[in-house]
């Protein structure tokens, strides 16, 4: 595996098949005797410059639970937030600690700070991408289908976001077909549909019914992500007609289940019926963060 995951262009079908081999092993033993701790003795430094619940708190328990030691830092509160440069603070970094998990705006930052370090950058979320988040959904659903090969996911409304982004390339790793639908300002990236890797696809279309069709899975994300809170009236009125409700679902093959990465803005992009209903495994999605990331951290940074 390469040194950083800043995306999912960092890695390969057998490289995921190897994060998902071992989150799956560490999810069953976690809480027994004897568990693996490759972090034994090792500080990594969690850094936000943006809000977290599920990132923050289950890259903490990781890291603990791996043996090792969380520094979390408030990004804005680091001489980052004045001005300090980014190779500066990577050349810093590297000489106190096993690893850096970041999440914060631009996606060059993260690059410059991985380009720049000799240990371990995983990208903890930026505005293009979430690869820890992509791959965590496409181990939950390898968990509840038993492969990930020909599985159909719809993704409805905001074509453009982090998380359409990594999905698209996590989807074709996987050999997952996705059908994204989207409105025409929210339409994903082309250089990421055009992405030539591995035996899945990535389609754009804004007819939610043709997403929907046959899809075993159905994911939608917040309508307005982190930074772009100025984007909201617009952004409500033109993806509204995105919305994930009990009708739309219906749409997919009976029996589809829902992802969403959370936190959810109920009544925007998702219906209290979707979430509550026997169709959501967004709670398992969730917890999944922890045994996948456990099994990167384990992978880049023992
Ligand atoms: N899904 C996710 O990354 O959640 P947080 O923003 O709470 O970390
Ligand atoms: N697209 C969302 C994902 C949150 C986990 C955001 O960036 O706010």
């Amino acid at each position: 595996m390469k040194k950083d995951l800043l995306s999912c262009q960092d890695i390969d079908r057998k490289d995921m098949e190897t994060i998902f081999d071992l989150a799956a092993k560490l999810k069953a033993g976690r809480g027994k005797p004897n568990q693996p701790r490759p972090l034994e003795g090792k500080s990594v430094a969690t850094i936000f410059a943006k809000s977290s619940t599920r990132t923050r708190v289950s890259f903490d328990v990781g890291i603990y639970e791996l043996g090792g030691h969380t520094l979390y830092l408030d990004q804005s509160k680091t001489q980052m937030g004045r001005g300090e440069t980014v190779p500066d603070t990577a050349h810093v970094l590297e000489r106190y600690l096993a690893g850096i998990v970041i999440r914060t705006f631009a996606q060059k930052d993260v690059e410059e700070l991985a380009a720049n370090a000799k240990i371990p950058v995983i990208n903890a979320l930026t505005d293009d991408f979430h690869p820890c988040q992509a791959l965590t959904d496409v181990f939950t659903m390898l968990e509840h289908a038993g492969k990930t090969d020909g599985l159909k996911l719809a993704y409805l409304g905001d074509g453009a976001s982090n998380m359409a982004n990594s999905l698209t390339l996590a989807c074709k790793l996987a050999g997952v077909h996705l059908a994204i639908a989207a409105p025409e300002e929210f339409q994903p990236r082309k250089d990421l549909l055009d992405w030539k890797q591995g035996t899945g696809s990535a389609m754009w279309t804004t007819s939610v019914k043709e997403a929907m069709q046959d899809a075993d899975f159905v994911y939608t994300d917040v309508w307005v992500s982190m930074g772009f809170e100025e984007e909201s009236k617009r952004r409500m009125s033109i993806l509204a007609p995105y919305r994930l409700d009990m009708a739309t679902l219906r749409l997919a093959k009976p029996g589809a289940k829902v992802l969403h990465c959370l936190p959810a803005h109920r009544g925007d992009e998702i219906t209290d019926e979707v979430m509550d209903s026997s169709a959501s495994i967004v709670f398992d999605q969730a917890e999944n963060r922890l045994h996948v990331q456990k099994a990167i951290m384990a992978l880049l940074m023992a």
